[in-house]
């Protein structure tokens, strides 16, 4: 039988301290920027295909822009890094906004998308990034990161519950 219930989403939020103390911060970054658009859609389209939305292609791309857009917040570069192997290829990235337009977020700079290229996960990539964008948002009197998770992407959740953080509130996917 077909599960209707609504897929529900977690808020989740960590002290940049206790995310740079549970991880390395990934060597080499640069920050997104809208040339990035391309790759980051097709990513985000391969990595959330029928998941968080993405109905279309179309979805995809209009979702990647909206980083840049302030749809969700002000982008907050310093805190979005991309990161990159030591031979120059794209290993992953964290988008980040200064804060983010939602009603149950935490008073602090918000990751919007956290995604690792498939070829190079379970490396420290995703931490990683994390961990980068923690020391960047420090340096700018930032206290914590906020994010949200899918209740049933375990592999995130995961993730996120070894870099210190914790659930602050759950509700429907769009809510
Ligand atoms: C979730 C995701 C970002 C993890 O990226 P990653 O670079 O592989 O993560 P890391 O290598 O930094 O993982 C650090 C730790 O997190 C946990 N973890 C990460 N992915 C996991 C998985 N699929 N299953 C279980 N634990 C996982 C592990 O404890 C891991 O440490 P270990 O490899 O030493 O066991 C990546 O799988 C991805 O891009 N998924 C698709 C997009 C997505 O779902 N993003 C999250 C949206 S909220």
């Amino acid at each position: 039988m077909a599960d209707d219930s609504p897929r529900m989403r977690i808020v989740m939020t960590a002290p940049v301290d206790s995310i740079i103390a549970a991880a390395t911060p990934w060597p080499h970054v640069r920050p997104l920027q809208p040339e990035d658009i391309p790759w980051l859609a097709a990513a985000s389209w391969e990595a959330y295909q029928g998941g968080r939305g993405f109905e279309t292609w179309d979805a995809a791309v209009a979702s990647t822009q909206s980083i840049f857009t302030g749809r969700w917040g002000d982008f907050m570069p310093v805190a979005s890094p991309v990161g990159v192997t030591e031979d120059g290829y794209v290993a992953g990235v964290v988008a980040t906004v200064q804060r983010i337009t939602i009603d149950d977020a935490p008073d602090s700079p918000f990751v919007l998308n956290c995604l690792t290229i498939p070829d190079h996960r379970r490396q420290g990539v995703a931490s990683g990034l994390l961990a980068a964008a923690a020391r960047a948002a420090k340096a700018v009197g930032e206290h914590a990161l906020g994010l949200t998770v899918d209740e049933d992407n375990a592999g995130a959740r995961a993730l996120y519950e070894g870099l210190g953080f914790v659930e602050v509130s759950r509700g429907p996917e769009g809510s």
